[in-house]
């Protein structure tokens, strides 16, 4: 909650419109350690759910979280996270989690739909995208849409940016 707090004094804001916990575990051992750090998952949740309760967090919810970590979540939680932020390009589907979201009604956030751009210069998916007339971001973009996921594309370039909403084209 001080760590809530003193943001909102930073930003000079009275309220944020999302707050979410990066990660179930320290980033630096992300899925590299069995530990799922369950009892400060629920702390950290308490705090955020406290802070939304008091109209300082206008939504909440976690990041990276897997199956397992939102089941134990949700064994103590008073409000159940609203979004789960993940990995989700098409090298990196994990449907089952996505599956799990929907059941859950959380939101999913697709983090690094075009694969940090490493995705940009691949045979296949070029050739792909050159079959619906599109470019490799869009195709990648509209991937995640269709799984139903809030896609977070990231561009510096303004002319990108614009292109990347341009998705009026259906993936069969
Ligand atoms: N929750 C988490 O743990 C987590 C982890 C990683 C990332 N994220 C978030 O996810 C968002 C995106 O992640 P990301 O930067 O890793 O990957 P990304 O959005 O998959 O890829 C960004 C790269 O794609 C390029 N790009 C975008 N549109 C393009 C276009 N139309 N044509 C050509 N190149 C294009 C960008 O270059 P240009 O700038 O030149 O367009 C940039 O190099 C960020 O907001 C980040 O904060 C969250």
């Amino acid at each position: 909650m001080a760590g809530i707090n003193e943001t909102l004094e930073k930003m000079g804001l009275d309220y944020l419109d999302m707050m979410i916990i990066h990660s179930p575990q320290p980033w630096a051992k992300v899925n590299q350690c069995k530990d799922r750090y369950v009892e400060g998952n629920r702390a950290a949740w308490k705090a955020l759910e406290d802070a939304y309760e008091a109209g300082k967090l206008k939504a909440i919810g976690i990041s990276n979280f897997q199956i397992e970590d939102i089941a134990s979540l949700l064994e103590t939680a008073k409000i159940k996270p609203m979004v789960n932020q993940i990995l989700l390009h098409i090298s990196n589907t994990p449907m089952e989690l996505v599956e799990y979201c929907r059941k859950n009604n959380i939101v999913v956030e697709a983090y690094s739909p075009i694969a940090h751009g490493e995705i940009l210069n691949q045979p296949e998916i070029t050739a792909i995208a050159k079959k619906y007339g599109v470019t490799v971001p869009q195709l990648c973009i509209k991937y995640t849409l269709q799984l139903g996921a809030v896609s977070l594309p990231k561009t510096s370039n303004p002319e990108h940016m614009k292109s990347n909403a341009e998705l009026d084209f259906e993936i069969t």
